[in-house]
């Protein structure tokens, strides 16, 4: 199986190759008319081998979003490879069966690689009979872009401004197309939705005032579906949704909204003076409302299922059980003289003595904090403040605190509804003021992974650092 992941900027294309040399029960196909790469089904337990290379004019690597594999699977930077070399990837997919995927992870250049295309979606499939089969199981892959009068992608105009804030497009793109508009048959559908956006947020509703009906969160399916007036989904994030057609008339049509809200950034001194609104170069800033896609509903009737009351049980990760519950290992997310860090830090590939050490088989909680703790440069730095998506690579782990009390209320009263802490994640939207208190446990593969902010252009900036497991 031979897949070429085009990456296109003005008139330049290139590619890197995928070859699925061995995945006896996978299939690996391309979305119609799409500039992303394919869409991999994998049975859980599968062994899979893919040989990756890089055509591309700058070093690539690719790493399994959300997949718990070794080190040297995952697609840490310092595992690059150059123009016309190759890296062959070979692991057991033993996660839950989900929604994960693929994308570059080269040092700085990750948010470029991502946004021309290279990435796609990688589906872990289970027995899962109960729910709506093949035809009716479809990614929503959704992304925005710029495109210039020849129809070419633009990415970012290259002021200090819009790095600081994240790329941020005028197009919404499903399933890397602009074809907006998706036929279905009165059927119950799943979606598999992943936010596969640099830096763009979604409020994600339906235009007929129905629930959003969440079956899964970024580590697979929840214990039970749960109801929501609309999900805020962050850059990296998946969730997937339930929705059933088979009620509608033939011919109606159903948005997918994002519905307006605010993020909470505000990059000023006194108090938001310029607020993202301003520097967002396409005019469209992240919490403008907008339509994502339409589903005009044949007349054709197909697969009907009724929604189950539970799923499988998911077991906690017990508070008790983590080595540093009385005192959690701290990472605060702010902005220091214009650059955005991590406890002060930025990345460094190699700076082995003070990226994180865990032990390998406990379980820690961590607690991530958007703003600074005051001591540094002061009230300054403090007052340029964004969202970040956190992201930690190798595991799943679970959200045991949110803890709101220091979010402005004008922006948590437009968002309070659209979280949803149950489940398996491996990202999760961390708002300005918000802390977050995750548990996770190290295990089966010893070595550095890193964590970092899914905004990719703040990653790209520094945003991001290593830990280890030994
Ligand atoms: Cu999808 Cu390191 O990220
Ligand atoms: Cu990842
Ligand atoms: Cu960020």
């Amino acid at each position: 199986n031979n897949i070429q992941v085009m990456s296109g900027n003005k008139t330049e294309v290139y590619s890197y190759v995928l070859n699925v040399l061995k995945a006896d029960n996978a299939t690996v196909e391309n979305l119609p008319g799409s500039w992303l790469g394919p869409v991999f089904r994998v049975k859980q337990r599968q062994r899979i081998r893919v040989r990756f290379k890089n055509q591309l004019p700058r070093e690539s690597v690719i790493h399994w979003h959300g997949l718990h594999i070794p080190p040297e699977m995952d697609g840490h930077p310092m595992y690059a490879v150059e123009n016309g070399a190759q890296y062959v990837y070979e692991f057991e997919v033993n996660n839950r069966p989900g929604t994960y995927w693929f994308h570059p992870h080269p040092d700085k250049i990750t948010g470029q690689q991502v946004y021309e295309g290279l990435a796609g979606m990688f589906i872990v499939e289970g027995n899962e009979d109960h729910l709506p089969t093949e035809k009716y199981d479809l990614p929503l892959i959704i992304q925005d872009r710029i495109f210039d009068g020849n129809n070419q992608l633009v990415y970012m105009q290259n002021n200090q401004m819009s790095r600081m804030q994240g790329f941020l497009g005028d197009r919404i793109a499903v399933n890397g197309t602009l074809e907006n508009n998706i036929h279905v048959s009165k059927s119950t559908y799943r979606f598999r939705v992943l936010n596969g956006s640099n830096s763009r947020i979604y409020k994600l509703a339906w235009s007929d005032g129905s629930d959003v009906i969440v079956i899964g969160t970024d580590g697979g399916l929840l214990s039970r579906p749960v109801r929501k007036p609309y999900v805020m989904l962050a850059p990296g994030e998946r969730i997937e949704i339930w929705k059933d057609f088979s009620e509608m008339n033939a011919e109606g049509q159903v948005y997918l909204h994002s519905l307006p809200f605010n993020d909470g950034t505000s990059m000023g001194m006194g108090g938001g003076m310029m607020g993202d609104q301003m520097m967002s170069g396409s005019g469209l800033s992240n919490g403008t409302g907008f339509d994502i896609c339409s589903f005009t509903v044949t007349s054709e009737s197909g697969e009907r299922k009724s929604l189950p009351s539970a799923f499988q049980n998911i077991s906690s990760i017990p508070e008790s059980e983590a080595v540093n519950a009385a005192s959690p290992r701290q990472f605060r997310f702010f902005n220091q003289r214009m650059q955005w860090v991590i406890n002060g830090e930025t990345f460094e590939m190699r700076e082995v003595a003070d990226w994180e050490k865990v032990s390998l088989n406990t379980t820690e909680v961590w607690e991530f904090i958007n703003g600074d703790d005051g001591r540094g440069m002061g009230m300054m730095q403090d007052m340029m403040r964004m969202p970040h998506p956190v992201h930690l690579h190798g595991l799943q782990f679970q959200i045991i605190d949110r803890d709101i009390s220091g979010v402005s209320a004008d922006s948590w009263g437009t968002v309070e509804d659209g979280f949803i802490d149950d489940g398996w994640q491996d990202t999760f939207l961390l708002l300005p003021g918000m802390k977050v208190k995750i548990a996770l446990k190290f295990e089966d593969f010893t070595g550095v992974y890193v964590y970092h902010c899914h905004n990719l252009e703040h990653e790209d900036m520094g945003m991001m650092r290593n830990y280890e497991v030994v």
